[in-house]
């Protein structure tokens, strides 16, 4: 595993947080129910990149469990650490995916949950038309993030300072139509993180198809 992390802000956070991330949000549902609507779309042995990949958990785990092929991308060290020990099944890679290449047409699907908000919004709709074109046509792309209108606020998540910036979901929903996804589902819930200094946060996750069915 090679130091791509490029000082990013994300991965010191993300560092420092390590497995405290997955307890906090191992009782979302809305993520479990995310995977199956994914699981059940994929043919067998089918390629995935996880985007923002964390500790591994839920997401690596259930889709390598599955039979597929995942490679997982994430900035902060420490949590390529935990993936890997805890999900040998998959490969992952510590890099800022904003500095990744990405090949064409190379995924049958590509899961972004909860990484995007670390980045500024050209960064994030130029990487959500990257990973739209790294997708096979007709690839899947499953989106989450917490759809607030904010730009570089500075706030405390689980006890650490962070950067956020983000979209209304309207504007969420525009970024992916723009980079010629279709919504298949979405889905729109509050969720509390199992943390002591956490509070209720709106979650939304979309599920896309490459250029419609
Ligand atoms: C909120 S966590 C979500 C982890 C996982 N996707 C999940 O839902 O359980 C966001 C993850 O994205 C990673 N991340 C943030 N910005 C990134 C970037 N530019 N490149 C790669 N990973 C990034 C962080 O290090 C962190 O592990």
């Amino acid at each position: 595993m090679g130091d791509e992390t490029h000082g990013s802000p994300a991965a010191a956070v993300f560092d420092a947080l390590g497995g405290d991330y997955e307890k906090a949000f191992a009782s979302s549902a809305a993520h479990r129910a995310s995977l199956t609507w994914l699981l059940e779309r994929l043919s067998p042995g089918s390629t995935v990149l996880d985007v923002g990949s964390g500790t591994g958990r839920p997401t690596a785990a259930t889709l390598a469990g599955a039979g597929h092929k995942v490679l997982g991308v994430d900035v902060s060290p420490v949590m390529v650490e935990i993936a890997s020990r805890q999900v040998p099944g998959a490969e992952f890679r510590c890099d800022d995916i904003l500095r990744s290449p990405l090949p064409e047409g190379a995924y049958d699907a590509v899961c972004v949950y909860f990484s995007l908000l670390q980045m500024t919004r050209a960064e994030q709709e130029g990487l959500v038309r990257r990973l739209t074109a790294a997708l096979r046509p007709g690839g899947l792309l499953v989106l989450a993030t917490v759809p607030l209108d904010v730009e570089e606020f500075d706030g405390v998540f689980m006890g650490q300072p962070v950067r956020v910036t983000s979209f209304a979901a309207q504007d969420v929903i525009g970024m992916v139509r723009e980079a010629g996804l279709t919504v298949e589902w979405e889905e729109s819930t509050m969720f509390t993180p199992s943390h002591p200094e956490a509070r209720p946060e709106p979650h939304l996750f979309l599920h896309c198809r490459n250029g419609g069915a």
